[in-house]
């Protein structure tokens, strides 16, 4: 009897942990999801942009679009939804406590040889009283970044129009293939 009731209970213990894992499996498939449709949303804007009027009028598109895309998704997901990162060009995407200890954590393993690309951070942490999931994927800077975050590469008047619109604009001076930012998601589960 003892010993049935043992084996029910590791039965119990072991399909909670299996349970659990598929769970945030689950999640972070969710999550890809998401940032593909953000990402992918905002880089398609962004490339019309930019051949249709050139990279002033792009960044306009990225100043209104991007806050209303996040917005979009956020809402229509129930997840929240944001880009964040550890040079700023607009203070509004300031990261939060958990967002700025993945950033950190990712610039330590960049630091070290591994590539943006594949820096991922993806838990279930308890915020405020709740269990929330939570995940940070890098972003790498590609060719077509440089236009407004390079260095040399940004256009004089490319240059005006950012002090207009971002006076404190940290965003600037990054490489090809350096760490640009994050995506950061985060959901209640309860
Ligand atoms: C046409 C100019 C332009 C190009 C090209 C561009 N960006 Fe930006 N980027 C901006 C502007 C403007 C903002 C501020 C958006 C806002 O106000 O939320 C921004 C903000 C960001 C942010 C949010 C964090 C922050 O600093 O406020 C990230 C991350 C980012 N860009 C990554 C990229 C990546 C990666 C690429 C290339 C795939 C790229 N950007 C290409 C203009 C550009």
């Amino acid at each position: 009897m003892k010993r049935d009731f043992s084996i029910a209970l590791l039965a119990a213990m072991l399909c909670a942990g299996a349970a659990s894992a598929q769970d945030k499996a689950g999640l972070v498939e969710e999550a890809k999801t998401l940032i593909q449709q953000f990402g992918g949303t905002l880089k398609a804007e962004l490339q019309a942009a930019m051949k249709e009027k050139g990279p002033v009028h792009a960044i306009e598109v990225c100043n209104t679009r991007a806050p209303e895309i996040a917005a979009r998704i956020s809402a229509d997901s129930g997840w929240s939804v944001g880009r964040s990162s550890h040079r700023l060009r607009n203070p509004a995407n300031a990261p939060d406590a958990y967002t700025a200890a993945a950033i950190e954590e990712f610039l330590k393993r960049q630091d070290a040889g591994e590539k943006p690309d594949t820096l991922v951070k993806a838990e279930i942490v308890e915020e405020d009283g709740h269990k929330v999931f939570r995940m940070v994927k890098a972003i790498p800077t590609g060719g077509v970044c440089l236009n407004c975050h390079g260095g040399d590469q940004v256009k004089p008047e490319v240059e005006a129009a950012l002090a207009r619109l971002y006076p404190q604009d940290r965003a600037r001076g990054f490489r090809s293939g350096e760490m640009r930012g994050v995506f950061t998601l985060s959901r209640r589960l309860d």
